[in-house]
């Protein structure tokens, strides 16, 4: 089988994309089981894939425009299969504003909170602190603000004339306490891990610098937190109509008794994928290596 692997784009999380397709690529290349060509996704994508003519497309792309469901518009009508979730339930995950409205309508636990220009959000409190500022459509907590209770005014960034995260930005109450995450594999929900950013945010730094976070699996939650992340993880996935391998992502202060302090924070259609990242690790721990995991997401891939 000749896997493109799609990697790269021109999103913020471009270089995290060229780690993750690059550890996907060699992972497959290991397997001695497919002819792996790996794709820098630029505008000419069409055209590339088309000269190329692989079977399958593993796509690796983090932001746009592989998260959002454009790429996979593309690959569509290229009638090349490819790995992860279809046009809609991308782009709709993607905005985290529509992605909340659905997810709440199903029953999954999501922080309330409202949608602002960014000017509006930026001139007074919407939400009396702490809260979050977050572009609707980011990842790996690019553009986040955590607005404490010491600060008189909300962030004076996000009214900068280079601020290129949208106009628009979700203001939640912050949820002190756990940062938890589950993975979805198939019909499966894997393990559950806990970040404990050793920063005060688990941030882009915290994300991607050695040692600026550390994984707890399985999470040192109590067993009805632990079984409400998979439970919720896989209602999210079904909710947004995802396919493959997504990961969602939920805060947890356990001042609060049983569930009350449990709130989803986001699915990820397109997690992460360095050898590094949360998604490995939890398939590892149920005991599926990287290179079978890389090598399931190219079978699982469908149009
Ligand atoms: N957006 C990053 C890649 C993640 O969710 O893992
Ligand atoms: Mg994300």
């Amino acid at each position: 089988k000749h896997v493109a692997v799609l990697m790269g784009g021109w999103s913020s999380e471009r270089e995290v994309s060229l780690r993750s397709g690059k550890a996907c690529a060699d992972a497959l290349a290991r397997t001695g089981k497919y002819k792996v060509t790996p794709v820098d996704v630029t505008r000419d994508i069409a055209a590339t894939l088309t000269a190329l003519g692989p079977d399958v497309a593993l796509n690796v792309l983090h932001g746009r425009p592989g998260e959002d469901g454009t790429l996979q518009g593309i690959l569509e009508i290229l009638g090349i299969p490819y790995s992860h979730s279809g046009v809609m339930a991308s782009s709709v995950a993607m905005r985290k504003d529509v992605a909340k409205t659905l997810l709440a309508a199903a029953g999954v636990p999501m922080p309330g909170g409202c949608i602002a220009n960014r000017f509006e959000a930026a001139k007074q409190h919407l939400l009396p602190p702490p809260y979050v500022i977050k572009p609707i459509a980011e990842g790996s907590s690019v553009g986040v603000f955590i607005v404490r209770e010491d600060h008189a005014h909300p962030p004076q960034e996000l009214t900068r004339p280079d601020w290129h995260f949208g106009e628009m930005v979700m203001v939640e109450p912050y949820i002190a306490g756990k940062e938890l995450t589950c993975a979805v594999m198939g019909d499966k929900a894997l393990g559950v891990i806990e970040i404990v950013p050793t920063v005060k945010f688990y941030d882009y730094e915290a994300k991607y610098a050695p040692g600026g976070s550390k994984h707890i699996l399985p999470a040192p939650v109590s067993d009805e937190v632990y079984a409400a992340c998979q439970k919720y993880a896989l209602l999210a996935h079904d909710a947004l109509g995802c396919r493959g391998v997504t990961r969602t992502d939920f805060r947890y202060d356990d001042t609060k008794p049983g569930l009350e302090g449990f709130g989803c924070l986001e699915v990820n259609t397109q997690p992460g994928m360095t050898e590094t990242s949360l998604v490995p690790e939890m398939a590892q721990h149920a005991g599926v290596s990287f290179e079978e995991l890389v090598s399931w997401m190219v079978e699982d891939a469908s149009l």
